[in-house]
């Protein structure tokens, strides 16, 4: 069955580009730029993680990004992710990136996005993977500083698909946002955002995010299992919920197999995905291997979560067909 994976062409559409940093190239990043570093080796960097909540891989998660800083930093964290997807098979990929994360420690929104597009350019020309950026807001600070970050990106339209919501969900409901979505959708933006696994208020956050906001795709959003009416727009609407099973087990108690599976019994267009793999230890195979031995899912099931992420990909209708 893992050969089976392995061969399967994939589709990934939940990764945050920062949440690849691997503790190699972040030791080399940090060589290169300076910086130090409170651990002898990747090796022990890995050891010491360790994370049961959202908010305790996200204090990890920011305070990693310090290594980043020029434009070639940017290109160098892109292409290792380009890589290692070319190597898993994944045909496509909308990537995540958080711009707040670093023009809030001085490095210039511009140097980030050249850095991660030029990286997108190299990869598919030479490894043949294709890919798309979604800049995120991180929903723990206040709109305000989202929407001058919209506004900040507007001169890069063209390289960016949509965008997202991520970071700590805590008090920070979709609602808080409503004034940036709709400004990102009179800019042409695709909308997604973060309804994370198990949070408090999770299926009033979903609401919110379909009903008021008008979002195109969930990311997470296992949790409109809690209500049947959700279920009903999800599938009225023919939305993509992009689950991530591995992460699921970092930031709750479990995987979340059992309600995935529910899911696709629904018809719910469920996609696979790795969120954060240099952390949790598992890119997008080894995601769907961990869901497959959870579930006994067959060939077919396989497929179909793939079939699902290319039908709810952002690219357009005719570019989408060749994938199906
Ligand atoms: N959830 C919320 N914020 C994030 C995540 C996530 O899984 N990964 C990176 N930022
Ligand atoms: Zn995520």
């Amino acid at each position: 069955m893992k050969d089976f994976i392995a061969g399967l062409p994939k589709c990934e559409l939940h990764l945050h580009i920062e949440g690849t940093l691997e503790p190699e190239l972040k030791f080399e990043l940090a060589a290169r730029n300076g910086i130090d570093l409170p651990y002898a080796s990747a090796e022990e960097m890995r050891a010491a993680y360790s994370f049961d909540s959202l908010p305790s891989f996200l204090t990890v998660y920011y305070e990693s990004m310090r290594v980043l800083r020029t434009e070639p930093d940017f290109y160098d964290l892109a292409m290792a992710y380009l890589r290692k997807a070319a190597e898993q098979n994944v045909r496509y990929a909308e990537i995540f990136f958080d711009p707040q994360a670093h023009t809030g420690r001085g490095v210039p929104f511009d140097v980030v996005i050249r850095g991660l597009r030029r990286a997108l350019m190299d990869a598919e020309a030479r490894l043949g993977v294709r890919a798309q950026l979604i800049m995120c807001f991180l929903r723990d600070f206040q709109a305000e500083y989202a929407m001058a970050t919209l506004l900040e990106s507007l001169p890069y339209k063209e390289w960016i698909a949509g965008v997202g919501l991520d970071s700590d969900e805590k008090g920070n409901p979709p609602a808080k946002f409503a004034e940036v979505y709709a400004r990102a959708r009179e800019e042409g933006y695709l909308l997604t955002m973060h309804c994370d696994v198990d949070q408090d208020d999770a299926a009033e956050h979903i609401r919110q995010a379909i009903e008021d906001i008008g979002v195109d795709r969930i990311d997470h959003g296992v949790n409109i299992l809690e209500d049947q009416r959700l279920v009903e727009l999800v599938l009225a609407r023919g939305m993509g919920l992009t689950c991530c099973p591995i992460s699921n087990g970092f930031v709750t108690d479990s995987m979340k197999a059992e309600g995935i599976r529910k899911l696709m019994d629904l018809g719910v267009r469920v996609t696979i995905n790795s969120d954060d793999p240099a952390y949790f230890d598992g890119y997008v195979q080894e995601n769907l291997v961990a869901l497959q031995e959870a579930l006994q899912l067959s060939e077919e099931e396989l497929a179909g979560l793939e079939r699902n992420a290319f039908e709810v990909t952002w690219l357009p209708r005719p570019v989408k067909d060749a994938y199906l």
